[in-house]
């Protein structure tokens, strides 16, 4: 059965999966472009597609007030249980990156880990980025990455497979996938072998310079830079994986 993204079986796995992933060290990159771009002092962030919380939890140790939210229940009920693990205050709530009005504004935004990638047409990409500025103060920040177009053209993602150690039993995921190059996106199927046969469907985009541009210009956004993600200072190229973004609301 192909379940939403995010689903219980591999919301319960995805800590297990990302393990090596650096938060700690993506939060000290996010951390530096507040310093470097933020105008005024940047203490309230909303973590939009926050996940179990892998940048919102970091931040909230560092004095950061983070809400958190995510469209899958799965993924902030593991951050839930991590917050209070940790003692740490954070607001999660429910909701859709597209839709979501909380009412009030941040000083940052942020859309990590692929977030924007899961917005798969032009309009999604375009209410997401619109949620980002409602919450926004004027000269607030939004900071995202995501699959960088040049590389996918260059170096095309290959069917993989990742094992992990669950319950102290193997899980084996099988990731195959197709591209659909006329509209930027990439199907990755995942089939979860040892954990009930879940299988999940996670359509991506990757994005091109000229197409982010003109996205956050008609959300009302001015890009203040783009880089190979881990270094704000390096221009993507077609060996960049992953690229960030720091745009500021105009
Ligand atoms: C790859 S995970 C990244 C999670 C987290 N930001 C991290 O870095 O670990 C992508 C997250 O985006 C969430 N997501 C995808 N589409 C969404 C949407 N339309 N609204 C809210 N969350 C969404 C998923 O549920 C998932 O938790």
């Amino acid at each position: 059965m192909t379940a939403e993204p995010f689903g219980p079986a591999y919301a319960s796995l995805y800590d297990e999966l990302y393990a090596g992933k650096d938060y700690e060290g993506e939060v000290d990159l996010v951390v530096e472009a507040f310093r470097r771009f933020g105008a005024g002092e940047t203490r309230a962030v909303l973590d939009v597609g926050c996940g179990t919380g892998g940048h919102g939890l970091p931040l909230a140790r560092r004095g950061y007030a983070v809400t958190g939210v995510d469209r899958s229940a799965e993924m902030l009920a593991r951050a839930r249980e991590k917050a209070a693990a940790a003692g740490l205050a954070v607001e999660l709530e429910r909701g859709d990156a597209r839709s979501l009005r909380l009412e009030r504004t941040f000083d940052a935004v942020l859309l990590l880990f692929a977030v924007l990638g899961y917005m798969p047409g032009d309009e999604d990409v375009l209410a997401a980025l619109r949620t980002a500025r409602a919450h926004l103060r004027p000269g607030g920040l939004v900071v995202l990455d995501g699959w960088w177009g040049p590389n996918v053209v260059a170096h095309p993602p290959q069917d993989a497979v990742r094992e992990v150690v669950h319950a102290g039993a193997p899980v084996r995921r099988a990731a195959t996938v197709e591209l659909d190059p006329a509209r930027h996106l990439c199907t990755v199927r995942y089939a979860l072998e040892g954990l009930a046969g879940e299988e999940e469907a996670h359509v991506l985009r990757y994005f091109f310079e000229d197409e982010l541009e003109r996205f956050l210009a008609a959300t009302g956004f001015r890009l203040l830079a783009l880089s190979a993600f881990g270094a704000l200072d390096v221009p993507p190229d077609a060996d960049t994986r992953t690229f960030a973004a720091v745009a500021e609301a105009s």
